[in-house]
């Protein structure tokens, strides 16, 4: 790791954020008429979230959003991607709009763009009002008109004042972790008949996509995908076909679709047995319609082998994962392999040339078992190597070719980490979850002279 100092050059007007998301902050969950979501319901079923921990109180963002945003201003960030709670708009997720709920995120888009901050503002980073997971969630086709026209709300309240829209966030996550091993709510475990659960996800995000149009939101529009590259474990054939499995189901079922207007002609084998009859006439033309940029969420790369196919229960998904032999790994047991971000953003570039639009990245960043020292003072000298690392590996990218227009850490804050709840701390401002006290990290000072150093040369 070297100094900010020597930190390779981005161009004038490179966006610079961090990010969160609404159900991992805010907390507040009965709070000014906020509905149930599916995640209220899951965290406060026993044995499904670390330590039963839940969002209730997360990091009371709700009523701090003042001094998160002063922090904020402090590190120097232009942009903050922040995510919107459908149910504390529509508390059923359908009818009337709940103007308490809105005039929440009314508030907080007026404070940050009076600190010079540009709102990125999600739509849907998975707090599904559990109403509509009562009516079959994402399986089911009403939800992406339903999810349309709550966009069509919030449009018209903030479509003046958001700078980019992210519809979705991360669909194949909500697919796989969601309705397929049931990990995260609502912990279903539908094996490959969740192919439904992607399609509606991806249609809801078309259908948003038109919403915001015929809104004429001044911000541009975009969808956020978790996507790695896949490798195999050998050369054996099979490993190869393992890992083409793999990248299938997380990356091109939904890239191809977004981009190309057509699924990969894989996706049915390996989401065989599921009814994709699901697919009507128009909906991939809605899917692909045009959007004005690509988020890119990176973590890690993964590595797999061919498995014995009762693995998942079905045939087709006979792959695992597997170690990168030697490679050090965060405190979720993620390999860290920078190479691979610049591998992954140069091959979207290759494989959809034109048809890709401008890139963001949405989210990167790392959880480290974090511990204040004696002063309070947490020195996350691996979480700044991460970042360091990750960051000129999208420079890096960006000199090959990629056209990525700004970074976005993950997370500004320590925050309810889903099924790992609190203990996972990805932040750059530490949470004291006793006193809900914001400590900066020495990675939230790396950040600002990273930001200042590129706005004196940019
Ligand atoms: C991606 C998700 O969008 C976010 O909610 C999550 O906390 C991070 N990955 C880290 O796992």
């Amino acid at each position: 790791m070297t100094g900010p100092d020597q930190f390779p050059q981005f161009p004038p007007g490179f966006v610079w954020g961090v990010a969160t998301a609404s159900y991992q902050i805010e907390g507040a969950v009965t709070e000014d008429g906020r509905g149930p979501s599916v995640w209220d319901t899951f965290s406060h079923t026993p044995g499904r979230t670390h330590d039963g921990d839940t969002g209730d109180v997360a990091d009371d963002h709700y009523h701090r959003y003042p001094e998160d945003l002063d922090l904020m201003a402090g590190l120097g960030v232009n942009a903050y991607r922040f995510s919107i709670a459908w149910p504390r708009i529509q508390p059923t997720g359908e009818g009337p709009v709940n103007p308490a709920g809105l005039a929440f995120y009314d508030r907080l888009v007026d404070a940050m763009l009076a600190k010079g901050i540009t709102p990125a503002a999600t739509l849907y980073h998975w707090d599904l009002p559990q109403a509509l997971e009562d009516k079959g969630g994402w399986t089911q086709r009403d939800i992406p008109h339903y999810f349309a026209e709550y966009t069509a709300a919030v449009a018209d309240k903030l479509g003046d004042r958001v700078g980019l829209w992210c519809t979705l966030n991360e669909p194949f996550i909500v697919t796989a972790f969601g309705y397929v091993l049931g990990v995260h709510a609502p912990g279903r475990q539908l094996f490959t008949d969740a192919f439904a659960v992607a399609h509606h996800q991806l249609l809801g995000h078309g259908l948003a996509v038109e919403a915001l149009r015929a809104a004429n939101v001044t911000g541009t529009i975009g969808v956020v995908n978790a996507l790695a590259p896949v490798h195999p474990d050998s050369d054996d054939p099979a490993d190869h076909v393992a890992a083409g499995i793999l990248d299938t189901l997380m990356n091109r079922t939904y890239t191809d679709p977004l981009l190309l207007g057509r699924y990969p002609e894989e996706t049915p084998a390996v989401y065989a047995g599921a009814d994709l009859s699901v697919v009507k006439d128009g909906d991939l033309s809605t899917i692909s319609t045009p959007i004005d940029f690509f988020g890119v969420n990176f973590y890690n790369p993964h590595r797999v082998r061919a498995a014995a196919p009762e693995q998942f229960g079905t045939g087709p998904l006979n792959f695992e994962t597997v170690e990168y032999p030697g490679v050090p790994t965060t405190a979720m047991g993620w390999p860290v392999v920078p190479e691979a971000f610049t591998e992954l953003l140069t091959g979207l570039h290759e494989r959809y040339g034109e048809k890709l639009p401008p890139i963001y990245i949405t989210e990167n960043g790392a959880a480290y078992d974090d511990e204040p020292g004696p002063d309070g003072r947490v020195r996350d000298d691996d979480r700044i190597a991460y970042l360091d690392r990750h960051l000129r590996a999208v420079h890096a990218a960006m000199a090959a070719g990629a056209d990525v227009r700004g970074y976005f850490c993950w997370s500004f804050l320590d925050n309810f980490e889903w099924a790992e709840g609190y203990q996972k701390r990805f932040g750059l401002v530490r949470v004291d979850y006793e006193t809900l006290e914001r400590t900066p990290k020495a990675s939230y000072d790396w950040y600002r002279s990273v930001i200042a150093l590129a706005a004196a040369v940019g």
